[in-house]
C-alpha cells in the first residue's frame, strides 16, 4: 500500500520514523507493506531526514495525480490549501488520513459526505488528542450510548505551559517557547494559547457525540493568555489547579452548552492531576457510565502514533463508515456557557 505524504514537520516525521521502526511488525499483521512513496513540503531547500531521500516533492500533483498512490496522509497543518489538497484526493478515489483538527471542524460535514459518495474513507484519530484513541471510540465502541456529557483538557501546549508556571514558577512567555521547541504548538501558537485549537476538538467531539454538527463558532472560547503567575499560585492555595478546559454538554431540550476557557479544578477531579502534555478526556454514556481517555495530547511519535493506525485501517479495508450520518445529523443553533463544572 503506498502513501503519499503531504507535511514533514513535527508529525510528518515521526510518521515517516513510526512506518521505518514498527514497518515489519507492521505487514505481519496487515499482510501488505506500507510505503511512503512521495512526501510533499514547502520549501524545497530545507535539510530533510536521510528516510525522506528521493521521495520529496513540491508539487501535490505529483501525489495527486500518481495512480499508485492509495492513501494521502495530510500533516501540513492550516486549513488551506490542505482542505482543497483532501477534496482533490478524494476527488481520485484515494482514502485519505489527516491530524488537521481545523479542517476537520471547519468542513468535516462537507469532507466526509464527499468521502462517502467516493466510497473512500477520512480518518482523523489524531485531529483529537494526539495519540489518544477518541474518535474511533466514539463512532464505534460507544455507538450504542446517549452521549450527555464530554469534558476534558484537550491541548497539550497550554496544559504543559500551565504546569510548567506551576511547578517551576515561571512565566508564560518562557514556557510558550519550549512548548515549541518541543513541537506540541501550532504553526501559529495563538491557535493553542487563545483556545482556539481545543475549541476546534470540542467541536469534532461535540459533533461525533451529540448527532449535531457543532462548529467551533458555537463555543464560547477563552484561552490562557491573562493567566498569571500569581493566579496559578493563589489557585494552589486554595488547593485548586487551573487547567484550560473543553466542556460539552446536551440537555434534554437538546440545548448545547459548549466552552472553552480555564477552570480552577479541585484537587478530587481526576482532571487535576493531568500534566504536561498530557491530555484526558471524560466522556459519560448512558449505557457505559463514565470512562476516562488518557495520555500524550501531543508531540511527534504519539501523533505518528494515531496517523499510521488509521493508513493500518484502511489497508484493514475497514468499512466506510466517516463518523457523520449526514441523515441524522442537525445544525446547532444555540448555545451556553458556564463558568463551572
Ligand atoms: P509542522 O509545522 O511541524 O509541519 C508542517 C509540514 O507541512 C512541513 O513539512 C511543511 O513544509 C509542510 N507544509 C506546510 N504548508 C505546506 C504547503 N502549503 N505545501 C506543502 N507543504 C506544506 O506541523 P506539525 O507536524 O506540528 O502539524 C501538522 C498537522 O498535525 C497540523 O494539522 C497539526 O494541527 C496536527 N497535529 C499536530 C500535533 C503536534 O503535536 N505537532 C498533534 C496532533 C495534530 P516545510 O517542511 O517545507 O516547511
Ligand atoms: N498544538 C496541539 C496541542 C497539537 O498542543 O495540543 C495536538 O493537537
Amino acid at each position: 500500500m503506498k502513501i503519499g505524504l503531504m507535511g514533514l514537520g513535527t508529525v510528518g516525521s515521526g510518521v515517516v520514523h513510526l512506518i521505518e521502526e514498527n514497518g515489519d511488525a507492521i505487514e505481519k499483521k496487515i499482510g501488505q507493506k506500507i510505503e511512503i512513496k512521495k512526501i510533499l513540503v514547502k520549501d524545497p531547500e530545507k535539510k530533510r531526514i536521510k528516510e525522506a531521500q528521493g521521495k520529496i516533492t513540491i508539487d501535490p500533483y505529483d501525489i495527486l495525480d500518481d495512480p499508485e498512490i492509495d492513501v494521502v496522509v495530510e500533516v501540513m497543518g492550516k486549513e488551506h490549501p490542505a482542505l482543497e489538497y483532501m477534496k482533490e484526493a478524494i476527488l481520485r478515489g484515494k482514502n485519505v488520513v489527516t491530524a488537521n483538527k481545523e479542517v476537520i471542524a471547519k468542513h468535516g460535514k462537507e469532507l466526509i459526505k464527499l468521502a462517502s459518495e467516493n466510497n473512500v474513507n477520512l480518518l482523523y484519530e489524531a485531529s483529537v488528542g494526539g495519540g489518544i484513541p477518541i474518535i474511533r471510540p466514539l463512532k464505534s465502541c460507544l455507538a450504542a450510548n446517549k452521549i450527555y456529557e464530554i469534558k476534558g483538557i484537550l491541548n497539550g501546549t497550554t496544559n504543559y505551559i500551565l504546569t510548567e508556571m506551576k511547578s517551576r514558577g515561571l512565566s508564560f512567555e518562557g514556557v510558550l517557547k519550549e512548548a515549541q521547541q518541543k513541537g506540541y504548538a501550532e504553526l501559529d501558537p495563538t491557535d493553542d494559547v487563545d483556545g482556539f485549537d481545543a475549541a476546534r476538538k470540542l467541536a469534532i467531539l461535540c459533533t461525533l457525540s451529540f448527532n449535531k454538527y457543532v462548529m467551533p463558532d458555537n463555543i464560547y472560547t477563552k484561552g490562557i493568555r491573562t493567566i498569571s503567575k500569581e493566579d496559578i499560585k493563589y489557585a494552589d492555595e486554595l488547593g485548586f489547579t487551573i487547567k484550560l478546559i473543553a466542556y460539552g454538554r446536551l440537555d434534554e431540550n437538546e440545548k448545547l452548552e459548549a466552552w472553552v476557557h480555564p477552570v480552577m479544578i479541585s484537587k478530587k477531579n481526576p482532571l487535576n492531576g493531568v500534566n504536561g502534555v498530557y491530555n484526558a478526556i471524560l466522556v459519560e454514556g448512558n449505557a457505559v457510565g463514565r470512562l476516562m481517555f488518557y495520555g500524550q495530547g501531543a508531540g511527534m511519535m504519539p501523533t505518528a502514533s494515531a496517523v499510521v493506525a488509521d493508513v493500518i485501517d484502511v489497508a484493514n479495508h475497514i468499512p466506510t463508515q466517516n463518523g457523520y450520518d449526514d441523515a441524522a445529523m442537525k445544525d446547532i443553533v444555540d448555545t451556553v456557557s458556564k463558568y463551572y463544572i
